[in-house]
C-alpha cells in the first residue's frame, strides 16, 4: 500500500510516498529555517504564506522522485493537529482537494503520534510493544505508554515549556541562531558539562517536566558570570560572554536537559514493568547527547532512535502513522469535513 503523507504543522512543508508504512520511496522537505533564522524564530503568518508557495511543488516532486502517478497511490494522509493555525490550514486544504480531485481515502493524523512512527521506518528491527515513546520536540515533551499499535496513553507531561523550547530559548540566551537545539549541541561539544550546575527541577509527578525553571536557572546564572542583575535584558548578554564560556554554557545546559529527561524515562519504566522498547520520536531526538546518555542510562530495554534525519518534520513519519491506523481498523475521513486543531492532545 503506497500513502502520499503531507506534513506542513510548522515551518517544514513536506511530503512523502511511504509504501506499507516503511519503505520510502521519496521524501521532499522544504524548510523555511533560513527564513526564521533572521528573525530569531517563526512568524506563523509568514510561515503559512511559505507553505502556501511551496505545496503544490512539494507534492509533485514526491510523487515524481517515488515514480509514482495518481494512479499508484492508494491513500493520502496529512497532519491535521496540533501546530500553526495557518500553516496545518495549507497541508490540509490540500490534502482534502487532493483527495476529492483524485478520490482517494483521507487520513487525517495527529502530530506526535507521527513523530512516533518515524521509528517504524525503514530499518531491519522494529520496536515491539509494550513500550514507551519519549516526545521530545518544540512544542511537546510527553511520556506515551502504547500497548498496541495506535494505543497511547499519556503518562507524563511537561508543566509548561516544551524541551525544544527550552534549547531555543537557551540558544537565544546565548545568541545562537534558531532553531536553537542544533546550534546549542553543536558548540557544546567543545564546552565542559560540569562547569555549571543546574537543578532538576522538581513536579508532584516525578513522570512530569518543567523546563521553564531549567530556562531561568539559565538565564541567571548568565547574568551572574556577566556580572549584572536579573533585571539585565536577556538580549543584552550574549555579547558579553566569550566563545568557551558560551559552550561551557551549551554543554553544561544540554547535559541537565538530557539527564532529565532520562531520568523521568527510568522511572516511567520501573514504574510500568512490562516495557520492551523505548523509542524516542521528535525534534531534539536528533540530539546526539540524547543518544548516546540513553543507551547507557536505559540499557536493558531496546532502544529506538528514528534516523536523525527524521526527526524533525517530514511527511514519510505522516505516511508511516496512517498505514498502522489503516492496519488497526482506523476509517478514512470525509474530505469534505476533514478540520484542523491548533491544539489536542494524543488518543
Ligand atoms: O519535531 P520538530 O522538528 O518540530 C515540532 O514538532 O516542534 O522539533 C523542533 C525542535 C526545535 O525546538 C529544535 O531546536 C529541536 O527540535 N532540535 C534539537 C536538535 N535538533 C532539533 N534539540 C536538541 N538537539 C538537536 N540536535
Ligand atoms: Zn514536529
Amino acid at each position: 500500500m503506497k500513502i502520499l503523507g503531507i506534513e506542513s504543522s510548522c515551518d517544514e512543508t513536506a511530503a512523502s510516498v511511504v509504501e506499507d508504512g516503511e519503505y520510502i520511496l521519496s521524501n521532499v522537505v522544504v524548510s523555511q529555517i533560513d527564513i526564521f533564522a533572521a528573525y530569531g524564530g517563526v512568524i506563523p503568518e509568514v510561515a503559512a504564506r511559505s507553505h502556501l508557495e511551496a505545496i503544490i511543488p512539494v507534492v509533485e516532486k514526491a510523487l515524481s522522485d517515488a515514480s509514482c502517478t495518481w494512479s499508484d497511490i492508494d491513500a493520502i494522509a496529512v497532519t491535521h493537529t496540533p501546530g500553526l493555525l495557518g500553516s496545518l490550514l495549507i497541508g490540509t486544504l490540500t490534502a482534502r482537494t487532493l483527495a476529492i480531485l483524485h478520490d482517494k481515502p483521507l487520513f487525517p493524523v495527529h502530530h506526535l503520534k507521527s513523530h512516533i512512527y518515524a521509528n517504524w521506518l525503514e530499518g531491519n528491527k522494529k520496536p515491539e510493544f509494550p513500550l514507551l515513546a519519549l516526545v521530545v520536540s518544540g512544542g511537546h515533551t510527553q511520556i506515551i505508554y502504547m500497548r498496541a499499535h495506535n494505543s497511547f496513553e499519556i503518562i507524563g507531561t511537561t508543566l509548561d515549556d516544551a524541551v525544544g523550547e527550552c534549547f531555543d530559548k537557551v540558544a537565544k540566551i546565548l545568541g545562537l541562531p534558531y532553531p536553537g537545539g542544533p546550534n546549542i549541541s553543536r558548540i557544546a561539544k567543545s564546552g565542559n558539562p560540569e562547569k555549571y550546575h543546574f537543578p532538576h527541577p522538581h513536579t508532584e509527578n516525578p513522570l512530569n517536566f518543567s523546563f521553564s525553571g531549567l530556562k531561568t536557572a539559565v538565564l541567571r546564572a548568565v547574568q551572574k558570570e556577566c556580572g549584572v542583575g536579573p533585571t539585565f535584558p536577556s538580549s543584552g548578554l550574549s555579547s558579553m560572554l566569550t566563545e568557551p564560556q558560551k559552550a561551557d554554557f551549551a554543554a553544561s545546559f544540554e547535559s541537565t536537559a538530557v539527564s532529565y529527561l532520562l531520568e523521568k524515562l527510568k522511572i516511567a519504566k520501573n514504574d510500568k514493568n512490562d516495557i520492551d522498547s523505548i523509542v524516542f520520536a521528535g525534534g531534539v531526538s536528533a540530539n546526539s547527547l540524547l543518544r548516546e546518555k540513553a543507551k547507557i542510562t536505559l540499557e536493558d530495554k531496546k532502544i529506538f532512535f528514528p534516523d536523525p534525519s527524521f526527526s524533525g518534520d517530514n511527511g514519510a513519519m505522516v505516511a508511516s502513522s496512517a498505514y498502522y491506523e489503516i492496519l488497526s481498523g482506523v476509517k478514512s475521513k470525509d474530505p469534505y469535513s476533514v478540520n484542523i486543531l491548533p491544539r489536542s492532545t494524543i488518543k
